[in-house]
């Protein structure tokens, strides 16, 4: 179901579930993307005079309330990209909130403090998010999952809320689906999949899946050292999911054995420490088989870069997830440029997914339109590519 089937919501209370968790610099948002893509439906709700409470998270404060983790810079760039009032509540459920909602003209919006600051909106325990999401739905009328990247989490503002109010998809989860579709059920082939990023371990569990479905998986940034390390090279002190390393060996010998292409890097741009302040930092370029024990990898070398805009440019299909290194500092920027660029060249179909590839490209100085689409889910779209049944799109009437 669309907004569009929800009716009237002239003078509503409409409780809707974004992804703002954008990338910080403080209190500086670095690519509000994540916002500005959600203004779509925030306006039409706003313009129809709903009124209209906002759940979100930043980061992962883990249950706990850490000013680090506040909302305020997301409702403070809300504010200044929508003609509406909005509000910050100083608590997710509590006192701050019901307040807040309570005091909402037609047209206005309140954000919720980051929802993770409940303890209960992560919970394993079915009970437990269930009962955070009945205090939820106290807020609104009806539900919209607008949260692109975050319908792969069962989570208490995703999942439970959903089957307490009558509830509707967004236009940016509409949207989202409907590309992300086409890559699952006719993606023209070769299909190259790019893997990079720091969320290692939630991203090595997807390769089995995405290797059933691509035909070239090549991999970069975090993640690219446990493969080096399961090949037997020393990684020094990169990134390093040691628990997945006989997973990992099994990946590439499933991948040789399906005819699979599997690319990892042969060369690695290392340094002594990771860095912080201002550069220039010191660097040295190494193949992968001689990284220096006391030195980390933190962007892949040139000859990799090379190799992996080869293997774009050949692709008709391309989906990428996770900078190749550390983009945000220039000494470590170069792989990802090279593969932001490949993508931006190739006359494939190509998709940029998640919030650190979504910031690269635009902090590297791409324009939007250089892709066939940026999805705002990172680990989401991942799941969808996977063909696993994702939660917070499950939970939704008529679907
Ligand atoms: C993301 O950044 O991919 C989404 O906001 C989900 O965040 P999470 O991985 O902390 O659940």
């Amino acid at each position: 179901k669309s907004i569009n089937d929800l009716g009237d919501l002239k003078g509503k209370r409409v409780l809707i579930r974004c992804d703002f968790n954008v990338p910080l610099d403080g209190e500086t948002i670095t690519d509000d993307g994540r916002i500005k893509a959600a203004l779509p439906t925030l306006k039409q709700l706003t313009e129809a005079g709903a009124k209209v409470v906002v759940m979100a998270h930043l980061g992962r404060p883990k249950g706990e309330v850490n000013p680090k983790y506040s909302l305020a810079p997301a409702a403070k760039r809300l504010g200044e990209l929508i003609d509406a009032k909005v509000t910050l509540a100083g608590d997710v459920v509590g006192e701050s909130a019901k307040g807040a909602v309570a005091g909402m003209a037609e047209g206005d919006i309140v954000m919720l403090e980051n929802v993770r600051y409940e303890p209960a909106e992560e919970s394993k325990v079915d009970a437990e998010r269930e009962a955070l999401a009945a205090k939820y739905a106290e807020f609104g009328d009806v539900f919209v999952s607008d949260g692109f990247g975050v319908v792969h989490r069962k989570q208490a503002s995703v999942y439970d809320v959903a089957k307490l109010l009558p509830n509707a998809a967004g236009h940016l989860v509409a949207k989202e689906v409907e590309v992300l579709k086409k890559l699952t059920e006719t993606p023209q082939r070769p299909y190259v999949v790019v893997l990079g990023g720091a969320k290692v371990a939630d991203k090595l569990s997807v390769i089995d899946n995405l290797l059933k479905v691509a035909d070239t998986l090549i991999i970069g940034g975090g993640m690219g050292y446990t493969f080096l390390k399961a090949k037997g090279y020393e990684v020094g002190t990169s990134l390093l999911d040691a628990e997945k390393i006989d997973t990992v060996t099994g990946y590439m010998k499933d991948a040789e054995a399906a005819g699979k292409g599997l690319l990892i890097p042969s060369d690695a741009v290392v340094s002594p420490s990771f860095p912080s302040g201002d550069g220039p930092f010191e660097k040295t370029t190494v193949a992968s088989d001689s990284m220096p024990a006391d030195q980390m990898g933190l962007d892949i070398g040139p000859e990799t870069a090379k190799a992996y805009a080869d293997a774009i440019m050949g692709a008709k299909t391309v989906f990428w997830n996770g900078p190749m290194g550390v983009f945000e500092v220039d000494d470590f920027a170069a792989g990802t440029k090279a593969v932001a660029q490949a993508l931006a060249d190739t006359d494939a179909f190509t998709v940029v997914g998640g919030g650190d590839s979504a910031a690269a490209v635009r902090q590297l100085g791409f324009p939007d339109d250089a892709f066939g689409h940026i999805s705002t889910g990172g680990g989401a779209s991942l799941e969808y590519l996977e063909g696993k049944t994702l939660p917070g799109l499950d939970v939704l009437e008529g679907n």
